[in-house]
Order: structure tokens, then sequence, then C-alpha cells
């Protein structure tokens, strides 16, 4: 039933199925069934698919044109998530009722910051798919069919990234005498609020699973991103934020490219 959701591309039909399942979640057993790879992902029937180098470069604000990049490159962001919380319910079997409880309501943030923002990009005139956009949240996801590596690579690397990267818009977006901005940085005020429970989730999970596999959660974490990124040295990191997630001072120190604070 969820893999239905996960692929469906009609937005509004999407919503309706999840909210559907979001409403007897109490009464679904998430953790039996069998499991699936899926090969594309279901926003490949709306939007262009290029590599992430040839994505619209997100500079500025003084136009229509360069708000909606900004708000598409958001928004598309908040797409995937979508997909890829339900993914998490869909995949992992055997697991505790939590754990799809936790990953649903991911799902329903996610789809809240998705209406937000695409609210947001219809006031500039253009809508979600008018610009191309890249797969790797998809690829990504492909890559990491085991609970270990998925909740190392998604929630606790893409979304923790997500930490970084909001916090630095809102600061550019700060200096901009628009309007429009006001509202933007409203929008992602709320979306890192309720981003950072969702980064704790994967930490939460990352965690359990290296508890049951008795391995080390720090070491583990970085053999996994080692050998899913050949440079994963970060700079700005949003630390106030990470610490909240559940991330050690220790490993932002490992992390982070320069010397940090925390
Ligand atoms: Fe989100
Ligand atoms: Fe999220």
């Amino acid at each position: 039933m969820i893999n239905k959701v996960i692929e469906c591309s009609d937005i509004n039909k999407k919503f309706e199925m999840f909210y559907e399942i979001w409403k007897n979640k109490d009464k679904i057993d998430f953790s039996k069934g069998e499991v699936k790879v899926f090969t594309k992902p279901s926003f490949a029937s709306f939007c262009k698919i290029v590599p992430p180098s040839k994505v619209p470069r997100r500079r500025g604000f003084e136009t229509n044109e360069k708000k909606a990049v900004l708000l598409h490159a958001i928004v598309h962001i908040e797409y995937s998530a979508i997909d890829l919380a339900l993914d998490a319910v869909y995949r992992f079997k055997n697991m505790p009722k939590e754990f799809y409880l936790d990953w649903l309501e991911v799902a329903e943030d996610e789809i809240r910051h998705f209406k937000m923002i695409n609210s947001l990009l219809e006031k500039t005139g253009y809508k979600y798919g008018d610009f191309p956009v890249h797969d790797s949240l998809f690829e990504a996801a492909l890559k990491t069919q085991d609970l270990l590596s998925r909740m190392a690579i998604i929630p606790r690397w893409y979304e923790a990234n997500g930490l970084d990267a909001n916090e630095k818009i809102i600061n550019r977006l700060q200096k901009s005498k628009d309007p429009f901005a006001k509202e933007v940085i409203e929008a992602l005020k709320i979306i890192l609020k309720e981003e950072i429970p969702h980064v704790s989730k994967g930490d939460k999970w990352f965690k359990w699973e290296c508890k049951r596999k008795n391995l080390d959660p720090i070491s583990t974490y970085f053999e996994i991103v080692d050998n899913f990124f050949k440079d994963w040295k970060k700079k700005d990191i949003n630390v106030k934020a990470r610490l909240k997630a559940g991330f050690s001072c220790d490993e932002l120190k490992i992390l982070s490219k320069s010397k940090i604070e925390c």
C-alpha cells in the first residue's frame, strides 16, 4: 500500500493516499510484506532530471526567476523527502511500531513543508517541474537498502546537511530588503525547527541498529560516510541544531573542516 503512495506522481492523489494511511496508522501493520526496489523516482514524470552540476544555480533574489530557482530547489528537496520517509516505512521490516510511526510523522511534516514552499513558489509565477532537478537523494536511497546505511546517509547525512544549508539561506535572505524574503525566511525557520526531530529520529534508529549489531556508532558512521563520499569534511556546520539532533561534539569536530567550539 505504501509503495503505491511512493510511486504515485500525481501530487494531490499522493497526499490523499498518504492521509488515508496516516488516519489508520495505529491499525496498520507495516512490519510485514514483500519489498521491491524502485528504479526511478516518482518525480521523473514531471521533472527533467539532470546531473547536480546542471541544476540552475541559486544566486540572488532580485528577480522572480531567481526567487523561483531558490524555491524550486527547496520544494524539490521537500518532495524527495516525502518519498524517502515513506520508503523507510515501506522497506524495513520487523521493526518496532515506533519506527513506522516515526517515519510516517516525518512524511507528514515533509508534506506540510512541500505545501508551504510550493505556495511561495507559485507566487513567483512558477511551478514545481519548471526547472531541471537532480536525483541525488533518490540515488542515495537506492544505494542504502539496509537500515544502518540508510539511517546514516539519509537523515543523518542529507537531512543534517539541510540544517546547515537552511541556516545559511536564512542568513543570506536576511540581507534582502524584499518583503517576499521575509515570507521565505518565516517558512524556512519553521522547516529548520521541524527538521531537527527528523535528524534525531535518524540518529535514534541509527544508534538502535548499532547497538543491535554491537557496533560503535561514531566509527561506524564515519566508515559509512567515507565509503559514500570522497570528500566529506564540512564547513559551516550548524553546531547548535546538530547537537540538538543527537550529534556529539566529538563527531562534529571530526566532521568539520575548521575548528569548532561546542
Ligand atoms: Fe522538510
Ligand atoms: Fe526532513
